[in-house]
C-alpha cells in the first residue's frame, strides 16, 4: 500500500447553522482512497454524500477533521493558493454538466486549464516534463474528448450535444489538468440507463488511464458495484459496505 494515499480524511464533522439550529449532517467520517481507486459513496438521500463531496473536493471546510490530498492539507493553504490547489489536484463531475453554454466542447474541456495557464500539470506522461503551453492542452483536450467518443463534435456547443455527450465533456474538463482526484456527483443520474452505462465506461477507462482515485457518490448500485470499495454513509459517519 502507498504510504501516501491520494486522499485522506479524517474524522471529519460538518454541522450547518440554520438559525438557532444545529444541522448535523456529517458526525465523523474517516476515509482513504490510494492512488488510482475507486470508491463509491452510497446512502439514503439526505445522509451527505454531497456535502462530504464537497468537503473532499476543498469546496467548503469541514467543522472539524482533517483532509489530506496527496498527503498535503489543502485547507491550511490561503484562499489564493488554494484555488490553485483544487485546480491541479481536484477534477469534480456533476449531475448536471455545468459547461458553458456559449463555449464548444473542445473549449469548455479546457476552460480549467485558463485559470492557471502557466501551471504545471500534476503528472505528465512522462514525469520529467516541464510545463505544458497552451498548445499541449489544448492536443490533450482534443485526446480526452476522442477517448470520450467525441471527436467529430469538438467544435458543438453544448446546446448541440446529446446529455450523455455534454456529461462526456463534463468528464474530459474534470481531468485535462491531470488531477490525482477526480470526484464524481450523480454523475449518471440524469442519463438513461444505455447512456449511463456509456459514460460509466468511460469514466472507468479514463480513471484507471489517468490513475487518479475516484470518488463517486451515487444511487446506482450498478455504477457503485463497479468501483473498487463501497462506502456507505448512514447517520453522519461511513461504513464500508
Ligand atoms: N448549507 C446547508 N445548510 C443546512 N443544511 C444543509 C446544507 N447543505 C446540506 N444540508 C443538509 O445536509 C443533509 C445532507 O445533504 P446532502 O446534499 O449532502 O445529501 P445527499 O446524501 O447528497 O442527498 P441526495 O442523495 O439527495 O443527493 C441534508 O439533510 C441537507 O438538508
Ligand atoms: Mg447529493
Amino acid at each position: 500500500m502507498n504510504a501516501t494515499p491520494a486522499l485522506a480524511a479524517a474524522d471529519v464533522c460538518k454541522h450547518f447553522a440554520l438559525g438557532d439550529q444545529i444541522v448535523e449532517v456529517l458526525r465523523g467520517v474517516s476515509l482513504r482512497a490510494e492512488e488510482g481507486q475507486s470508491l463509491a459513496l452510497i446512502g439514503p438521500s439526505g445522509s451527505g454524500k454531497s456535502t462530504l463531496l464537497h468537503l473532499l473536493g476543498t469546496l467548503e471546510p469541514p467543522t472539524s477533521g482533517q483532509i489530506a490530498i496527496s498527503g498535503q492539507d489543502p485547507l491550511a493553504l490561503p484562499e489564493p493558493q488554494l484555488a490553485r490547489f483544487r485546480n491541479q489536484h481536484i477534477g469534480f463531475v456533476f449531475q448536471n454538466h455545468h459547461l458553458l453554454p456559449q463555449y464548444s466542447a473542445l473549449e469548455n474541456a479546457l476552460i480549467p486549464t485558463l485559470a492557471f495557464p502557466s501551471a504545471e500539470l500534476r503528472r505528465s506522461a512522462s514525469s520529467a516534463e516541464p510545463s505544458k503551453p497552451q498548445a499541449d492542452r489544448r492536443e490533450r483536450a482534443r485526446d480526452l474528448l476522442t477517448a470520450v467518443g467525441l471527436a467529430e463534435r469538438l467544435h458543438h456547443r453544448p446546446a448541440e450535444l446529446s446529455g450523455g455527450e455534454c456529461q462526456r465533456v463534463a468528464v474530459a474538463r474534470a481531468l485535462i489538468n491531470q488531477p490525482g482526484l477526480l470526484l464524481c456527483d450523480e454523475p449518471t443520474g440524469s442519463l438513461d440507463r444505455q447512456t449511463a452505462t456509456t459514460v460509466a465506461d468511460l469514466l472507468f477507462a479514463l480513471h484507471r488511464a489517468e490513475q487518479a482515485a475516484l470518488v463517486i457518490a451515487t444511487h446506482d448500485l450498478e455504477l457503485a458495484a463497479r468501483c473498487d470499495r463501497r462506502l456507505l454513509l448512514r447517520e453522519g459517519t461511513c461504513v464500508e459496505a
